[in-house]
């Protein structure tokens, strides 16, 4: 494993350019059981305060899973942003996604893709994850990017994943990535505020890892299996379902019985 490049908010900062208004707050902390959950706990933070940790002991995933957040070599990013009372949040977890892919491909990466809802994925492996939460009316927007994992690591993580220093076969430079990502985001929430997912939704379809793929989905009421069909502008994923289309607000797609994305 080559050398730790730490957290570093100045060189984060000279990513941001023309972004750096909506920033208003950078933290980078050493360590913190989740970073979505120190913003969620601090009262009195602004919208546009950013937080970065070199570890979390205990990193939330979706659905009630664990984030593995060793020290030092990932990106765990959370950013508190607060819009105006009543904006319509349907899609801003994959209006996040879509920035993400845009923070990554500007970095210098390709063929990464999303699977719905917000899975980050490349060749079918998990790159990164996004977890926006609402806690007391804050709304925080979580990023975890798998960037020079600890081989030793490996058996720990349930699901095939891949970091950024395996795809680009180099030493990932990490402030610029944080910084990129970052960017990426506060470019995206202002547009997003005003105009919703359809700008972000237009992009969907050259990153979209599902479409035309059999998929099963797992919802509150049972697993049901069809042929993902893109999304629409609320961002539902849409399945071809014994000949009827359906949209899926929420729900987890379990498994894919192609071996290839569209991506890959
Ligand atoms: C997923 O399960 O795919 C979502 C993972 C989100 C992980 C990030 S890491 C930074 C932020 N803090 C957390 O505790 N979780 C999110």
């Amino acid at each position: 494993m080559s050398a730790l490049e730490l957290l570093d908010a100045t060189a984060i900062c000279a990513e941001l350019d023309s972004v750096i208004p909506q920033l208003t707050q950078l933290e980078i902390l050493q360590s913190v059981d989740s970073t979505n959950r120190y913003l969620s706990d601090q009262s009195h933070l602004p919208s546009g305060t950013a937080v970065f940790s070199e570890q979390q002991t205990a990193g939330k995933g979706r659905l009630g899973r664990t984030w593995i957040s060793p020290f030092g070599c990932n990106i765990y990013l959370s950013l508190l942003w607060q819009f105006p009372i009543g904006t319509d949040l349907s899609g801003l977890s994959l209006a996040v996604g879509v920035a993400v892919i845009q923070a990554l491909e500007n970095y210098g990466l390709s063929h990464i893709g999303l699977k719905w809802p917000n899975d980050i994925v490349y060749a079918q492996r998990k790159l990164g994850g996004i977890l926006v939460e609402i806690k007391a009316g804050k709304l925080i927007i979580g990023i975890g990017l798998n960037v020079q994992m600890p081989n030793m690591l490996e058996t720990d993580i349930t699901q095939p994943w891949i970091d950024i220093r395996t795809i680009s076969q180099q030493t990932p430079k990490r402030n610029r990535l944080a910084g990129l990502v970052l960017r990426e985001l506060l470019l995206m929430l202002p547009i997003f505020q005003i105009k919703g997912l359809p700008p972000f939704y237009q992009e969907w379809p050259r990153m979209d890892v599902l479409y035309g793929q059999e998929v099963n989905i797992q919802t509150t009421q049972g697993m049901q299996q069809g042929i993902a069909q893109g999304i629409d502008v609320k961002g539902n994923l849409k399945i071809l379902i014994n000949g009827e289309l359906k949209s899926f607000h929420s729900g987890e797609i379990l498994s894919t019985r192609q071996t290839f994305s569209k991506n890959s």
